[in-house]
């Protein structure tokens, strides 16, 4: 792989007048690679400790049911193994590329899935083991496979077999990195993971989307759980903003018929749909506006890539120049309160007033 970077990045600097990366066309693509730079954060440190306690205390004083506890434990496994998944399957996709603006990126989103791994890690270690205990339930590894279901094995299945097919001999066209990009950073990154933070936002804080079953005033603040998200949100909002970028560019240039988007994400919606209504746990909680949510989500995915019109946010790079975003407390704030519209899906802050008018269509 690093032999592949080199001769990539070698290759592309005897194409430019400017060394070994362009960056005005850098620039011009959105900036996803500073951008990235410049929004880093340590998943060891910025989620404090005392945070992640207050969760588990939360957690153990709350009147939830066992099967409650379960039915979240499990949630918070398929998060982290979709990360630790997200971070091994994308790795062809940077050997794939031959474009060193593109690589960079893809480089910088392998290690922020890294650490989306890592905070799930500590989850499980501060927060998710130590209630199990405090409630007599059985400690479980994350990776039992109790947590998954085959809608879940069926989508990351996949979407490991999309990507590792561009290493294969001759494999390595645009339409299967089309493919690759619609499975990865559309069904996945986009439609699946969005949904799940806008269920998190719903039952455990109050910045979230108001839903019937949480009226009575019954939810459980989980501000440590949020935090983790928040930031994780922000990033990946960037990486489906570079994977739609690249899915409309191939489609502008003529490479791919749209049909193939079309077809892919709607194959694997009903996978997503098994994942966010998966009904193993008995609890009272009414999975229909995330699943909903899901399918609103990838109509619009489409929508927005098959459109002409439609600019991709971030146009420009953010730098210090454009102020910091991303915390706990700005999820409500910056998104509107009609369109649904994740805060987090993209870097709004970067965001011109078209790419804002296409997200909230
Ligand atoms: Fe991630
Ligand atoms: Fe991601």
């Amino acid at each position: 792989m690093i032999l592949a970077t080199v001769d990539a990045t070698v290759c592309h600097a005897t194409r430019t007048a400017t060394g070994r990366c362009d960056w005005t066309r850098t620039r011009s693509r959105g900036g996803y690679f500073r951008n990235a730079v410049y929004r880093h954060w340590d998943p060891y440190e910025a989620i404090p400790a005392e945070l992640l306690a207050q969760d588990r205390e939360r957690l153990i004083d709350s009147d939830w049911t066992d099967e409650e506890f379960r039915g979240f434990r499990a949630s918070i496994a398929k998060f982290g193994a979709g990360e630790e998944a997200v971070t091994e399957d994308l790795a062809p996709l940077a050997i794939a590329l031959d474009d060193i603006d593109d690589g960079m990126f893809v480089s910088s989103q392998i290690y922020e899935e890294a650490k989306h791994a890592v905070f799930f890690d500590r989850y499980w270690r501060e927060v998710i083991d130590p209630v199990a205990e405090a409630r007599g339930i059985e400690r479980l590894p994350p990776t039992d496979e109790e947590f998954f279901n085959d809608a879940y094995v069926q989508l990351f299945d996949r979407t490991e077999a999309a990507m590792h097919r561009l290493l294969e001999d001759g494999e390595n066209t645009v339409h299967n990195r089309v493919v690759a990009y619609c499975h990865y950073h559309l069904a996945v990154e986009s439609v699946l993971a969005q949904t799940a933070y806008y269920g998190y936002q719903a039952q455990y804080s109050d910045t979230g989307p108001e839903f019937d079953q949480f009226e009575d005033g019954t939810r459980t603040e989980l501000d440590g759980l949020i935090e983790g998200i928040t930031r994780i949100r922000s990033d990946e909002g960037r990486h489906v903003g570079f994977g739609m970028r690249k899915v409309q560019e191939h489609i502008e240039a003529g490479d791919v018929d749209e049909v193939i988007i079309r077809e892919t994400l709607q194959e694997l919606l009903p996978h997503i749909a098994g994942i966010v209504d998966d009904g193993q746990y008995d609890t009272d909680f009414d999975s229909t506006p995330l699943v909903e949510y899901a399918s609103e989500k990838l109509s619009r995915r489409i929508e927005i890539i098959t459109s002409r019109d439609a600019e991709l946010p971030p146009r420009r790079g953010a730098g210090p120049d454009q102020g910091r975003r991303g915390g706990r407390c700005r999820l409500s704030r910056s998104r509107g309160p009609r369109d649904g519209l994740v805060a987090g899906d993209v870097p709004t802050a970067d965001v011109g007033l078209a790419g804002r008018r296409a997200l909230q269509q």
